[in-house]
């Protein structure tokens, strides 16, 4: 009884953090595409359009702030969420739908952090691009065809930019909303579960 109350307690704490983790998602898309209103994907415009948004545009430092507070944020609770559900484990189809889509979300919001690092075309994050870059060249066979499918020929310039802001803004961040809605809900109908089973399981104690 104690190892059902331990489980059940494990997947009520997964879905109070699906929701945190659609909360995040949405707050960052919404935020983003104000941030989109301002911003110039561009080498050297990018840093200028992100310096007037935080200096000239009304309250456009707040809505950075919140997009890269919620942004990182989210990474950080997926990563937590994984774990959670891990060990609160049940393996029936629900279980897997939320296990599958909270996994492929967590690598979205990843790769999603990853695009954002040549967006602000700073000193920081154009080295550390060029040294990742150098990573990815080493793969063997795919590695220069993914390094120009990324940049845009190979160099790194307006083209790298508008490619990882296409990514970033449009693939990676439609999928990630999408998949936080079906993580979501397989932890939705899991708890439906739950409650059923603890109910015929034992009667004299429902949960709540
Ligand atoms: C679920 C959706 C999204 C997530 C999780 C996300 C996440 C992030 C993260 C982690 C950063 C880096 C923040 C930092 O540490 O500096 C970032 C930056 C940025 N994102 Fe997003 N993003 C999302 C959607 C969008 C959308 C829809 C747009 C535009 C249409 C957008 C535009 C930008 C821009 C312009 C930056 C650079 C801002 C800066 O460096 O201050 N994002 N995003």
């Amino acid at each position: 009884m104690k190892d059902l109350h331990y489980a059940f307690v494990l997947r009520r704490l997964a879905t109070i953090l699906a929701i945190v983790i659609l909360t995040l998602s949405l707050t960052t898309a919404f935020t983003g595409v104000l941030l989109a209103f301002y911003y110039e994907p561009t080498a050297g415009g990018a840093y200028n359009s992100l310096k007037a948004i935080a200096l000239e545009i009304p309250n456009g430092w707040l809505i950075q702030r919140i997009h890269n507070i919620a942004g990182n944020g989210v990474i950080g609770v997926s990563l937590i969420e994984i774990v959670v559900m891990f060990l609160g484990e049940k393996f029936n189809r629900n279980w897997l739908i939320a296990w599958i889509s909270g996994i492929l979300f967590t690598l979205c919001v990843i790769a999603l952090g990853w695009t954002a690092m040549l967006l602000d075309w700073t000193q920081l994050g154009y080295w550390r691009f060029k040294i990742e870059l150098g990573t990815i060249e080493t793969i063997p066979v795919i590695g220069s065809f993914v390094r120009d499918i990324i940049t845009g020929g190979g160099a790194v310039n307006t083209m790298t930019v508008q490619h990882l802001y296409t990514l970033h803004s449009y693939v990676l961040s439609i999928g990630a909303v999408i998949l936080a809605i079906i993580h979501l809900g397989g932890l939705l109908l899991q708890e439906q579960e739950d409650k059923q089973s603890q109910i015929e399981l034992n009667p004299v104690f429902p949960p709540n």
